[in-house]
């Protein structure tokens, strides 16, 4: 069952379908560690920054997102993408370590709870290479009003702290496939999404 409004990082439950299109990683439903999805395809190098992995789904459609986009004058790059457990750790106590454990749990998911560990999660770049730009972009205007028709979400969405439980990630795409033009037409995150289903 879907949790919404749960006390974030309480009650957590082991998600069972880590390789559904629809899987809900959050602060309530974590990936087991050793999860690792087993179609990870490397990102076209014109698309990435460096050698970047995605599942074989959303990789494609991810290259044919950034190759129409790139016909109409738009640079889009992944950035980042699959994660592993390992790696979102070492990310997260970073992040800690750095800003303290409030802020980083408003930024960075603990390992086990970043939707970058199922493959289908990529954080973009646009013509700046700073995250904390990308909004002011042409590439982010575009990406929010078009990424649906690739299968992708904006996942962290403006004043959806709340529901979701991180800030609002201009640059951070979830892949759903055809689920995603419902979603991005009602206006909803992935967790209000599932509710309704
Ligand atoms: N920044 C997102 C929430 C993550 O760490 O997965
Ligand atoms: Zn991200």
């Amino acid at each position: 069952m879907i949790k919404l409004n749960n006390n974030f990082y309480e009650n957590i439950s082991l998600i069972e379908n880590p390789d559904d299109l629809l899987v809900l990683v959050n602060k309530n439903h974590k990936l087991y560690e050793d999860f690792i999805p087993n179609n990870l395809e490397m990102i076209n190098l014109n698309y990435a920054v460096g050698k970047k992995f995605l599942r074989s789904d959303a990789k494609a459609s991810f290259e044919k997102l950034c190759e129409d986009a790139k016909k109409i004058g738009y640079d889009i790059k992944a950035e980042s993408t699959y994660r592993d457990y390992d790696y979102q750790e070492k990310l997260y106590s970073n992040y800690v370590k750095e800003y303290g454990k409030d802020y980083a749990d408003k930024c960075s998911a603990r390992p086990g709870h970043s939707e970058h560990q199922t493959g289908l999660a990529v954080d973009v770049r646009g013509s700046v290479s700073d995250y904390n730009d990308f909004e002011k972009t042409k590439e982010f205007i575009w990406m929010r009003d078009n990424a649906y028709q690739y299968g992708f979400i904006l996942r962290y969405p403006k004043n959806k702290e709340h529901i979701t439980g991180f800030k609002y990630e201009p640059w951070h795409y979830r892949y759903i496939g055809e689920y995603a033009k419902d979603v991005y037409q009602k206006k909803l995150t992935l967790e209000e999404y599932l509710k309704t289903r």
